[in-house]
């Protein structure tokens, strides 16, 4: 269905922005060299959303984020937002997008690249070939249960409530993703919760037990605990071939596991909701990295996470493999060449702008497009 491809791009704050532009500069590459078309739409979010119209995120850009076939989103957040409420600040912006478009689960790759083996702070036996999915919930657990806020108590006390929560359709949902994955993978599920001081983590290894029995005998199995998950994860992170967690302790492993490949300006993510009767999934992609505000407007951001999430995109919501494997082997020959963002810098090779890295993977897919 070519020219009825839609994306929303969102570039949010800090070093949203300046990546987003890199995508810009891909997507017209892919017109100009493939003949493959995107109409592409923009919008505001986060901080850049509350300066120019009031809140994290309009009802007008939503809509549009429904609309879309896919969302691509920069990063959202910074000093200057800090002081707002909770519903106010920027964050709040992704939270309504994740549960309105009900982007239930959350595939986040930690994939080590040969060449930045050195770059990770384990030893390079440990982390070479590294290649671990973490598939988090994302529109359910303590980031949205019910009963929460702060209390005042009068007597000079307050009292802060969150509710971690979960039902049976909800782990069935998201541990179904990470089986049918598994099987284009090594086929291993490990299940990640604290069933052993949370009701609602009982429940969890219950419920992924009971539908791993019913339908995904084929799939190797197991459960850990988080705490002995995050050890796991820096003492031999090759066990693990995909991860099943809920929300919260996915927010947390997913940052450990993308520090094990020495970069977390290198990894991408998507958001996927249920397939439609169509069997199309509503999608966000983002970039595990934030906003950066420190490096923000100065083009020494790493464009390839950014980058590589419009690389998750191609193959999740546009069924474009032959692009996608093209992108990820540009990145790769690359890193090979010794280019390197600020993040990625090591002895000897060569420190580049976001927007020469942009240049030379562009110039690498001319090549490998030829
Ligand atoms: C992430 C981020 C978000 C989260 C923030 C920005 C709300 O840390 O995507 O991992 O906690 O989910
Ligand atoms: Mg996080």
């Amino acid at each position: 269905m070519a020219g009825t491809r839609s994306l929303l791009l969102l570039p949010g704050d800090g070093i949203g922005p300046e990546v987003m532009r890199q995508v810009r500069r891909y997507i017209d590459w892919m017109a100009r060299k493939r003949g493959i078309e995107f109409t592409v739409e923009e919008g505001l979010v986060g901080g850049a959303a509350i300066d120019a119209q009031g809140v994290p995120l309009t009802d007008a850009t939503l809509e549009k984020a429904k609309a879309a076939d896919a969302v691509l989103f920069g990063a959202v957040g910074g000093p200057k937002w800090d002081g707002l409420g909770f519903d106010m600040r920027p964050e709040a912006g992704l939270l309504r997008l994740r549960k309105e478009l009900d982007l239930f689960a959350n595939l986040r790759p930690a994939k080590v690249f040969d060449a930045l083996v050195d770059a990770s702070s384990l030893k390079p036996d440990i982390v070479r070939g590294l290649d671990v999915m973490i598939v988090r919930e994302l529109t359910g657990g303590i980031y949205f249960g019910e009963p929460r806020g702060i209390e005042d108590l009068g007597n000079g006390q307050r009292r802060g409530v969150n509710t971690q929560v979960y039902t049976t359709a909800e782990i069935h949902r998201v541990a179904r993703i990470a089986f049918e994955l598994a099987r284009k993978r090594g086929n291993k599920v490990c299940s990640v919760e604290k069933g052993n001081v949370m009701e609602s983590g009982l429940l969890w290894r219950q419920e992924v037990t009971a539908l791993h029995r019913a339908e995904y005998g084929d799939v190797e199995l197991s459960h850990m605990l988080a705490d002995a998950c995050s050890m796991q994860l820096v003492r031999n992170p090759g066990q693990f071939d995909v991860i099943v967690t809920d929300n919260l302790f996915g927010d947390m492993l997913s940052d450990e596991a993308a520090m094990l490949t020495g970069s977390i300006g290198m990894l991408p993510s998507a958001s996927l909701g249920a397939p439609d009767a169509d069997g199309k999934r509503r999608a966000l992609y983002e970039p595990v990295h934030g906003s950066a505000p420190d490096i923000a407007g100065r083009d020494m951001a790493n464009p390839i996470a950014m980058l590589l999430s419009l690389g998750m995109a191609l193959r999740w919501s546009f069924d474009l493999h032959t692009e996608a494997d093209m992108l990820e082997q540009a990145v790769q020959n690359v890193l090979r060449t010794g280019m390197r963002t600020s993040d990625i810098m090591q002895p000897g090779m060569a420190r580049c702008s976001t927007s020469v890295m942009a240049d030379t993977i562009l110039r690498e897919l001319d090549k490998l497009a030829a």
